[in-house]
């Protein structure tokens, strides 16, 4: 399946003009190989958005934005990846085959016995005198009920079991749905009891699962579906499809814990709420929200699991370029009580009382240890390492700094706890690269590593990279990579292996082919990067070999220079090694 959703990826990127695609929102003019515009990602005052389509990509040189036509699409019409795939296969006229999804019956049966379902349950929240009390409790009102489809989960163990199939649905299909379960005899027995039903509908509105709370006290004190053929956890986020709107248009996100939450937020006019359902935040969640909004107000409750949960959240959003605030409720509130207690006012003030990530963790290590303990100041470099800027981190180098017990020399004081914060980086940023290429490499990561390997690349190796894209170099840029030891830096010569790797012969045709398929998303990056700059006229063939000659002669020095540091270089051996290695290096020539 995976391979022939590749397949079709690559007819569709083929088939896409990327040009006409983004000239329909934004005005371009050629420069170059490229077109240049506005960058309609942010406020542009100079064009510093670049679109090209040898590549099939566009990249903004100022916010960063980048991608090929998918994202494009995904981005500017705010659809999830497979509706992108729909759109841009219906316009280059392809025809999809079914993915993920199921065969398209079965995947419209399981949508109708989750709307008898939820017809089911509305129906005994009418009837149920118990659950109708425990509304009044609540304090959720007909409106609320109607508005958020809330319902009820009969005590009776197999109610809905047995409507299901006297509607005639398979009662299998229908545990796979975790509507119902088995008992050890067969028999089934619905899932949802003595509870009060909330609906989960995906950003697009269509019923994927349920959650359910007991009536009352009980354990667990929720249920909520698992992963089914319709519903993919890590993916929703409970009240997405009424918060859409809002969100795009205050480009900001309230993000509570659970569902009472969002349907209190919502009632208290901060209509832009959602939550994570009974699970941490995940990366799924974070791109979902990233399709619709730039900014994020986590809004937990302010318990040592709120805070921890806040914490990550806020690291993951921060982590694909979302701004982030961290507002904690009051001690011992959750927005459903406060809105209760309080009004809707104070759960609008709540959202506006966010704190920067950075001011949270040091108010939380404040809280937690002496400032004058060893265990403190353990603990503040690796705060001050998540600064998101190097403005944000001298913000509070020098007061933190000027904390330091019995300190002299403020200025001191302030190197030395700068260069702490710079080894816990580097301490970071080597734990993070240790990690395997095909993990998912947050967005903001990958903008800096791959700028970072740009910077690193020198000239002639720039050249060699470059000339893989010209059709009359690529195959002695395509040799020179296979050299050993040429490049002279790492970043080349990781980006030359990385090449390597895709292309067993020179390439030929679109580069975006293979760029695509590299795994190093940041080496795939910055090759993009490098075809797209501003110097991006063609390599010639007399730049090609001088890059490649100046490059051997600089490699025959280092070798020299380590043979002379690791051996007596007199004597003939020495001599004669030094020999086979230059003779290995220039290849077979
Ligand atoms: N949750 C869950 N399973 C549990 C407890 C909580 O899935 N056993 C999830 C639910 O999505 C819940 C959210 O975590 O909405 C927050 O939990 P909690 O604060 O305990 O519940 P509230 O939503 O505040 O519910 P209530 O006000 O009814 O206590
Ligand atoms: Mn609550």
């Amino acid at each position: 399946m995976a391979g022939e959703l590749d397949r079709v990826k690559d007819d569709i990127r083929r088939r896409s003009d990327i040009v006409e695609l983004v000239g329909q929102r934004v005005s371009l003019k050629r420069a170059g190989r490229s077109f240049k515009g506005l960058c309609p990602f942010h406020d542009d005052k100079t064009p510093s958005f670049t679109v090209n389509p040898e590549f099939g990509s566009y990249r903004c040189w100022s916010c960063g934005a980048k991608g090929d036509v998918f994202t494009w699409v995904m981005e500017t019409q705010r659809v999830d990846f497979f509706e992108a795939l729909k759109i841009l296969a219906k316009e280059a006229g392809i025809d999809l085959p079914k993915f993920g999804e199921k065969r398209g019956e079965e995947s419209l049966d399981y949508e109708a016995a989750m709307i008898e379902a939820l017809a089911f349950f509305k129906e005994e929240l009418g009837k149920s005198p118990l659950a109708r009390d425990y509304l009044k409790e609540r304090d959720l009102d007909e409106e609320t009920v109607l508005n958020w489809e809330l319902g009820y989960g009969p005590d009776i163990g197999e109610a809905l079991a047995m409507r299901l199939k006297k509607k005639g649905f398979a009662l299998p299909e229908c545990k796979s749905l975790f509507l119902v379960d088995q008992d050890p005899s067969g028999g089934y027995y619905d899932r949802f009891r003595s509870r009060l039903m909330f609906p989960i509908r995906d950003e697009r509105g269509k019923l994927v699962a349920f959650g359910g709370r007991i009536i009352g006290t009980g354990i667990p004190k929720y249920i909520n579906s698992s992963d089914t053929p319709l519903y993919s956890k890590s993916r929703v986020l409970y009240g997405m499809h009424k918060a859409k709107e809002a969100m795009a248009k205050g480009k900001r996100a309230v993000l509570v814990e659970g569902y009472l939450d969002v349907i209190a937020c919502h009632r208290a006019g901060v209509t832009d709420a959602v939550a994570s359902l009974g699970t941490a935040l995940a990366d799924e969640q974070v791109r979902l929200l990233k399709r619709w909004c730039e900014k994020v107000v986590v809004l937990y409750d302010s318990d040592a699991a709120g805070q921890k949960a806040a914490d990550r959240a806020a690291e993951l959003l921060t982590a694909q370029g979302i701004q982030v605030k961290i507002a904690l409720m009051p001690d011992g509130e959750d927005p459903d009580t406060l809105l209760r207690t309080q009004g809707p006012g104070a759960v609008q003030k709540a959202t506006e009382r966010g704190i920067s990530p950075m001011e949270f963790r040091i108010g939380q290590l404040k809280a937690k240890f002496d400032p004058a303990s060893e265990e403190y100041w353990r603990e503040v470099p690796r705060v001050l390492a998540t600064a998101e800027s190097p403005l944000e981190l001298q913000k509070y180098l020098l007061p933190i700094a000027s904390e330091y017990p019995g300190i002299r020399d403020r200025n001191a004081a302030t190197k030395a706890l700068e260069r702490m914060v710079q080894a816990e980086r580097k301490r970071a940023a080597a734990e993070k690269s240790g990690r395997t290429w095909h993990e998912d490499v947050p967005v903001a990561h990958t903008i800096q590593a791959n700028e970072e390997l740009l910077k690193q690349l020198i000239g002639p190796e720039r050249v060699i990279l470059r000339a893989l894209f010209e059709p009359m170099l690529s195959a002695a840029a395509w040799k020179a990579c296979g050299l050993p030891h040429l490049f002279a830096t790492d970043a080349g010569a990781r980006m030359a292996a990385a090449a390597l790797l895709v292309l067993e012969k020179p390439p030929s045709g679109n580069p975006s082919a293979w760029i695509f398929e590299i795994k190093d998303e940041d080496a795939a990056m910055a090759f993009t990067d490098l075809g797209m700059g501003e110097d991006n006229e063609p390599v010639t063939e007399e730049a090609l070999a001088e890059a490649q000659e100046r490059l051997l002669r600089a490699a025959e020095h280092r070798e020299a220079r380590e043979l002379a540091a690791s051996a007596d270089s007199s004597s003939d051996d020495a001599l004669r090694e030094l020999n086979d290695r230059l003779r290995k290096l220039k290849g077979d020539q």
